[in-house]
């Protein structure tokens, strides 16, 4: 059985997908993670972000892996873990550009298919029920308000010292929802068939339950 969990930014997608694969003892796949190690490597090598030609060269001559350390998935840029630098503002905001990119998402399926090749995955993203994966057998939209994902993000922020304004995050959450729900190309939006879970005043642990139960509910169907 795969499993698909796709949603905005913030919506708790790899805290949750993260758990569902452990407790199923499925393997977790987080695409997030890939699309922000190449804007990673474009950022790190300052190459032009506007330029989708560079940019999807860069994907077709480099090597991403996911490989899992200690419990923790790690992303790698060919030799290098990259897995500690992707979660910063300005990459952040480089992966929803990269991610706009039609070139890129037909390398990234086709690196993701493969992945889930091996069955019993948990993957994560924002096209994995809809183009990634349209036969998984379980599909969930994860959402939650702008308010809530956006204090998430600021809390998780504050515990690393940062010190960011909350209205920030705020407004980039917004910017880049509007950006992955508008682009040409796999927009981020729910399948038919999934299920939608509303996260915002609901423990981790509640979602992971109930996103537990639908697994069951199809298991037994199937
Ligand atoms: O889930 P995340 O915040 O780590 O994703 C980083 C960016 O990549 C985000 O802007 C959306 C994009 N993305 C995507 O377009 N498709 C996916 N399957 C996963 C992520």
């Amino acid at each position: 059985m795969n499993i698909a969990i796709d949603g905005p930014a913030g919506a708790g997608k790899s805290t949750v997908a993260g758990k569902v694969a452990s407790q199923l003892e499925y393997v977790y796949i987080d695409t997030g993670s890939m699309y922000r190690a190449l804007a990673w490597a474009v950022y790190h090598h300052q190459l032009p972000i506007d330029d989708e030609a560079t940019v999807s060269e860069l994907l077709q001559n480099n090597e991403i892996r996911l490989v899992r350390k200690a419990g923790q998935q790690h992303v790698y840029w060919n030799d290098t873990d990259v897995t500690s630098f992707i979660r910063s503002n300005e990459v952040s905001q480089y992966a929803s550009i990269v991610a706009s990119y039609g070139s890129v998402r037909e390398q990234m399926l086709v690196l993701q298919r493969n992945l889930a090749k091996q069955g019993n995955v948990v993957m994560d993203g924002r096209d994995i029920g809809t183009h990634v994966l349209p036969d998984a057998e379980v599909k969930i939209f994860l959402t939650a308000s702008i308010r809530e994902r956006a204090e998430r993000r600021w809390k998780e922020l504050l515990a690393k010292g940062s010190q960011v304004q909350l209205a920030d995050l705020e407004k980039e959450i917004e910017e880049r929802d509007y950006r992955d729900m508008n682009r040409d190309v796999a927009p981020l939006r729910q399948a038919d068939d999934a299920v939608l879970v509303d996260t915002t005043g609901i423990s981790i642990d509640q979602v992971v339950d109930r996103i537990l139960q639908i697994c069951e509910r199809m298991g037994e169907s199937t």
